[in-house]
Parts: C-alpha cells; sequence; structure tokens
C-alpha cells in the first residue's frame, strides 16, 4: 500500500524529468511555441515544463525499460488501454506538459496543453492515488514561498501562474479547470490572509468570481476582486501591461462586498424608481451578511449616497428588517 504509492511518485517522478529533457535538450516545436509566448528558461527550470512527443508511446518505452509494470504505470494515468484492451499507450502526446506539484514538491499528476488550436486545449491527469483535483492548487509549491503581504493570487490557468511568475509576480496559484472547492479554500487559507480573486474577463470568469466569493468568505479570508477585460486573462494582462501595473491595480481593486455592489448595480438602471427599489433591495440583502456593524455602516453610506437616501434610513432598513429579505 505505502509501497505502491511510493511506486507512484517515482513514476511520476522519473515521467516529469523524461517530459523536461525532451522540451530541453534540443530545438524543437514546444520550445519554439513557449518561446512566442513569452515563456523563457527561468519559468522552464521553476515550473519543470516538458514535452510529449507526438509518438504513441515513448514515455511508456522510456518507463518500461526501467522496470515497471504496465499495470503500476497506468495507476498514475500516464498511460491508457487502447479500445481493444491488448495494448497500452501514453495519454499526453504532442502536448507542452505542466507537472504538478504538491506543496512538499513532490509531482503528483500532470496537465498538458496542445500547440495549435486542436481540442482539447488541455488535458489533466485523471484522479489516482496520489492526485486530488479538489484540494490540489497549481503553483502552490513556489506561491508558498513567495507569499506578499499575506496574499495568494488566484488565477483560472497554467499558463496565467507561469506568465505572472515571469513577470516578477511570484504568489499566484491557479485551480486545475475545475470550480474552487471548500478544500481548496481550506489550503488557501493556511498560506494565506487574503486572496485576490484574478479570474478571466469573460461571463465565466465573472460566475466564478461570485461563486469563489462566498467560499472563500466561509474560511474567513478577506478578498479582493481583479477585474479584467471581456477578452483579457492575467497572462494577457501582464505582458502588455507589466507587473507596476499588476500591483497597482491589485492595490485599487475593490474587496468582495464593494464588489457585489458594483455587480448588483450593473444590474439596475437607478434612473427609475423601479430599478432604485429593485437595487436597494438586493443591496439591503447583501449588507444583512455584513457582520461588523462598523463596515456595513460604511457600505450602507456608498449605497445611500448611490440611492440618494439616507444612510440611517437605509441601515434602519438592514437591520429592523432582518428576515424581510433572506
Ligand atoms: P491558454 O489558451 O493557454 O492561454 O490557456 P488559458 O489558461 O487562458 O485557458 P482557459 O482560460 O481557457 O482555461 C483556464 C484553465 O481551464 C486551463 O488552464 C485549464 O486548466 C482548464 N481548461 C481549459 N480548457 C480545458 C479543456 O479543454 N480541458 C480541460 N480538462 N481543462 C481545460
Ligand atoms: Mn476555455
Ligand atoms: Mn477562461
Ligand atoms: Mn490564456
Ligand atoms: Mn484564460
Amino acid at each position: 500500500e505505502r509501497q505502491e504509492t511510493k511506486l507512484l511518485y517515482d513514476i511520476n517522478r522519473k515521467a516529469g524529468l523524461f517530459y523536461y529533457r525532451k522540451l530541453t535538450s534540443s530545438q524543437n516545436k514546444g520550445l519554439q511555441y513557449l518561446k512566442n509566448r513569452g515563456v523563457g528558461s527561468n519559468e522552464i527550470k521553476a515550473f519543470g515544463l516538458g514535452l510529449a512527443e507526438d509518438r504513441w508511446n515513448s514515455l511508456l518505452e522510456y518507463l518500461t525499460k526501467d522496470n515497471y509494470s504496465e499495470e503500476t504505470i497506468e495507476k498514475t494515468g500516464l498511460i491508457l488501454k487502447n479500445k481493444k484492451g491488448d495494448r497500452y499507450y501514453d495519454r499526453f502526446r504532442n502536448r507542452i506538459i505542466f507537472p504538478i506539484f504538491n506543496t512538499r514538491g513532490m509531482v503528483i499528476g500532470f496537465g498538458g496543453r496542445v500547440l495549435d488550436q486542436s481540442l482539447p486545449k488541455y488535458l489533466n491527469s485523471p484522479e489516482t492515488k496520489i492526485f486530488n483535483k479538489r484540494k490540489t492548487l497549481y503553483g502552490l509549491n513556489l506561491a508558498k514561498k513567495n507569499i506578499v503581504s499575506q496574499q495568494l493570487i488566484l488565477v483560472e490557468g497554467y499558463m496565467d501562474v507561469i506568465a505572472l511568475y515571469g513577470n516578477g509576480v511570484k504568489n499566484a496559484v491557479a485551480t486545475l479547470g475545475t470550480s474552487l472547492t471548500k478544500e481548496h479554500g481550506q489550503l488557501l487559507k493556511k498560506y494565506a490572509k487574503e486572496v485576490v480573486l484574478a479570474f478571466d474577463g469573460d461571463e465565466a470568469g465573472v460566475k466564478a468570481t461570485l461563486r469563489s466569493i462566498q467560499i472563500l468568505e466561509n474560511e474567513g479570508l478577506k478578498i479582493r476582486i481583479l477585474s479584467l477585460g471581456k477578452k483579457e486573462d492575467p497572462d494577457d494582462f501582464i505582458r502588455r501591461q507589466g507587473k507596476d501595473t499588476f500591483y497597482r491595480r491589485i492595490k485599487e481593486s475593490p474587496n468582495h462586498i464593494e464588489y457585489q455592489i458594483q455587480k448588483i448595480r450593473d444590474n439596475y438602471s437607478l434612473e427609475s424608481t423601479e430599478g432604485k427599489v429593485d437595487f436597494s433591495k438586493e443591496a439591503i440583502k447583501l449588507l444583512q451578511q455584513v457582520k461588523s456593524p462598523i463596515e456595513q455602516e460604511a457600505y450602507a453610506e456608498e449605497v445611500a449616497k448611490e440611492l440618494n437616501l439616507s444612510k440611517e434610513s437605509l441601515l434602519k432598513e438592514i437591520r429592523e428588517k432582518n428576515q424581510k429579505y433572506t
């Protein structure tokens, strides 16, 4: 049992090295791809990036020559059986490889990206005895050593983490293409007091932001939201605007309450009375969840200004009719 776990770690480590050597030991299209995207040798080294060649079983051959059985290798998810069930082949082919490390620096799984427009764009290792996506954050092995102002930055993708790192922002982590879980929240809480949500600017990113706020709030984390343009992600942003602008945007970013107030306001037209009423109802519901009376008052003041109401009447609604809107 423990023996098997150790074998899985060993195989993953060797596979990671195998892919890394394929990428780095000669000029190839993987290196070219990364170069075109602005990923340099520092990031390749720090993240242990690799290349899976365009072949059916080069990893399988390599590992079996090293005396691992196909049955054992299969348990890492690195190889699969063909349809007929009589042969194995490599899961990752013709892809850039992103080894996924646990916080102790051991390789527990892999992500892989195509080098062109083909689909699926990304592929991950399946869940295994040592790889649980709900409990893993990509980049945390590095980010935990580079926490600034007790903050971690949460982004969507591998390439966001890597681009930020390459541009000097080394405290970013990503989920593995899944939505944020309670376990992720607990993990973030272990290393940071505040999380900056920096998801893609598209609608999916906004939805993920709102869901993540709930999870992080439940862990008692402070939350800020960095909003990007509709077609932008942190990778795009930092390459275009640089590190200083990125940090300035974090500094200026709203906390989760301010962000949610903005979101609600965007949904209603404050021109009409009806819009004002609906906005105030939603805002009251939101502010009823704010526990600290001082904070509640501060936000109520903001909302009251928008509505041309007195702070007092709004606070009265928030505090007296606690039942009404919940
Ligand atoms: P680039 O196109 O390389 O810049 O990637 P991206 O990170 O900007 O991609 P995107 O915003 O589309 O997705 C964010 C993350 O979701 C990726 O890093 C993956 O972890 C995951 N993801 C995206 N597409 C797929 C997919 O087709 N399959 C799986 N399993 N995961 C995906
Ligand atoms: Mn996508
Ligand atoms: Mn996205
Ligand atoms: Mn991207
Ligand atoms: Mn993206």
